[in-house]
């Protein structure tokens, strides 16, 4: 039986509002599930309040109410959940090479000294970057940089992987690679992922499970399961069929809402 790896239920956030002693909401009455094994998204506009949910959930970012619970993987004896978080931009950290910004990431989570060489091996050579330990950041291409971000999370082998809009800053070619890969490093890695995009195809693509979201303030308003079988191809034509009906479905929702 599948179990629920991140459960978030009625949660509120409200933000002060520019110029006003006033608050707005942003996030209102959210609630999602994330299974183990499970790649689900959060797709919604720019804007909308995806970046703080995932700072919410990653205990980086308060909330007003409802609750949240991220749990520890069956058969390990951390008590609180190891959660990776991938950013839009790799974050590194340039004056320390590769390994040392993945060794960094292990330190913070209090993973065993004596674990460290192997895991970097393990995941530097699952993401393609074999080899590359000792290079420094800005020697490498923006794809790299951003595939040192995913190694550094998937380092610690986290309950859950948190991935926020991930490709959007690289080239289409470079992301249309990094999105293959990335599936078939997660069938290796069999992590959970919660990923949020702006991009309904990209969600398509890579999701079992797309959380769509509305704005100002944003609730999730369709929930969908994509049983489009593993591996896909980005020109799967269910795939495409899939994105026209949910872009459709995204725009009588906003325009529902009054959104300009
Ligand atoms: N720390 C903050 N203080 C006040 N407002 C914020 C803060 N962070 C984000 N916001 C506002 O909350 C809304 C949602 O932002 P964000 O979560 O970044 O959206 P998304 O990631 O979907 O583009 C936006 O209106 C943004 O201006
Ligand atoms: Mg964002």
């Amino acid at each position: 039986m599948a179990s629920t790896v991140v459960s978030v239920n009625n949660l509120t956030k409200k933000f002060p509002a520019p110029g006003s002693g006033e608050e707005f909401t942003v996030l209102d009455s959210i609630s999602l599930d994330v299974e183990a094994g499970n790649f689900a998204s959060i797709v919604g506009p720019s804007g909308c309040g995806k970046s703080t949910l995932l700072n919410i959930i990653a205990g980086i970012e308060t909330h007003e109410s409802g609750s949240l619970k991220v749990f520890p993987k069956a058969g390990t004896s951390n008590s609180a959940a190891h959660i990776g978080y991938v950013f839009q931009s790799p974050r590194l950290l340039n004056w320390l090479t590769v390994k040392d910004n993945i060794q960094f990431a292990l330190e913070a989570q209090n993973i065993p000294r004596e674990r460290w060489h192997e895991l970097v091996t393990k995941y530097l050579e699952m993401v393609g970057l074999g080899g590359q330990e000792r290079n420094y950041p800005l020697n490498l291409s923006g794809g790299m940089q951003q595939r040192v971000a995913i190694t550094r999370a998937l380092a610690i082998e986290p309950d859950v992987l948190l991935m926020d809009e991930p490709f959007s800053h690289l080239d289409e070619i470079t992301a249309r690679k990094m999105r293959l890969d990335l599936m078939e490093i997660l069938q290796r890695a069999k992590t959970t992922i919660l990923f949020v995009t702006h991009d309904l195809r990209e969600a398509v693509f890579l999701s079992d499970q797309i959380y769509m979201m509305n704005t100002k303030p944003a609730r999730i308003f369709k929930r969908v399961r994509i049983d489009v079988p593993r591996p896909r191809k980005p020109e799967d034509p269910r795939l495409f069929d899939l994105e026209k009906d949910l872009v459709r479905e995204f725009f009588s929702e906003l325009e529902a809402q009054g959104y300009k």
